[in-house]
């Protein structure tokens, strides 16, 4: 926002919105809301005041997917970047009431819907980027079939977490390779390991282990700072659909790379959105 960006941002919590405008005021003060400024000729920040505007998403739902992408869509005409940072392990196994684990939802599904109901806006811009925040513990969830959503997720919440980074990194790949002609860029990306709240929430062992590991770790403000460098550095230092260790460019897993599964996984997860315009066509024009 403060380098220009009319940004629209997601938040679940209505009632957690004020506090989130109040924070970011705090940390950007100025006029806010603004009035969007004029549409930019290239990829980048449109010139004169910044501006934050939120809406309603819980990526956990589709419907609620759904509906913020209408609202996106109604709101503006274009997408020059778009951040899939929200995400996380839930303390507890629990299935959502449209029948998907929850942490699945949230870090996969609930993305990959978003941006696909996007990208009629990103085509728009002439030049978009994607960025996925991914994690490096992909590489935990081994080699999966990409057989269907309710049985081969991992029953363990933090081998489910890992699955999810894993088909967000996969479907980085997919996606780059089949809008490769329209002007968007995709990427993955891991924060490092880093100081926020994160780990707070993950209850059990793993909670324990990070409270303790706390001071070693990064701040937020450094997984931040890489993440905000992946999304706008003008040329990418890797093509589209890499992944990205903070500004590093990094071989994600054997499984990530697997040609066969990203098709499998590709067509699993729009017959699961219902995506009736996802763009398979362009990747054989590619
Ligand atoms: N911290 C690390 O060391 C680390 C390492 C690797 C990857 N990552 C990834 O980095 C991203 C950011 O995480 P973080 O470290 O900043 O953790 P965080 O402090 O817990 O922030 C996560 C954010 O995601 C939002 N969120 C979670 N589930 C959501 C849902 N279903 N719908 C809408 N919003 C949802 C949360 O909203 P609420 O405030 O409403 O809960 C929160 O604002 C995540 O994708 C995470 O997996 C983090």
């Amino acid at each position: 926002m403060a380098r220009g960006y009319r940004v629209i941002g997601l938040v679940r919590s209505a009632s957690r919105s004020g506090a989130v405008l109040a924070a970011v005021r705090a940390l950007a003060p100025g006029p806010l809301p603004a009035p969007a400024p004029a549409p930019a000729p290239s990829f980048g920040p449109s010139a004169g005041p910044g501006s934050l505007e939120l809406v309603l998403c819980d990526l956990s739902s589709l419907r609620s997917v759904r509906r913020a992408a209408a609202e996106i869509r109604e709101r503006t005409t274009r997408i020059d970047l778009l951040v899939n940072n929200a995400g996380g392990l839930a303390s507890e196994r629990t299935i959502t009431d449209e029948g998907v684990e929850t942490t699945v939802a949230s870090n996969y599904l609930g993305p990959a819907g978003l941006t696909l109901c996007l990208l009629p806006l990103l085509r728009r811009a002439g030049r978009a980027r994607v960025v996925n925040v991914a994690s490096q513990a992909h590489v935990l969830a081994g080699h999966p079939a990409w057989a269907d959503f309710a049985r081969s997720v991992p029953r363990h919440r933090f081998r489910a977490y890992a699955w999810a980074k894993l088909a967000l990194i996969v479907f980085t790949r997919a996606l780059a390779e089949r809008v490769a002609r329209q002007g968007i860029e995709v990427f993955a990306f891991h924060p490092g390991v880093v100081r926020t709240e994160f780990a707070r929430r993950t209850g059990g062992w793993l909670q324990w282990a990070a409270a303790i590991a706390r001071p070693l770790m990064g701040s937020a403000a450094d997984g931040a700072d890489a993440l905000t460098w992946l999304a706008t550095t003008p040329l990418v230092p890797a093509p589209s659909g890499a992944f990205f260790d903070r500004r590093t460019p990094r071989s994600p897993s054997r499984a990530a790379r697997d040609e066969d599964a990203a098709g499998r996984l590709w067509a699993l997860t729009t017959a699961t959105l219902g995506c009736p315009d996802a763009p398979d066509a362009d990747r054989a024009a590619a």
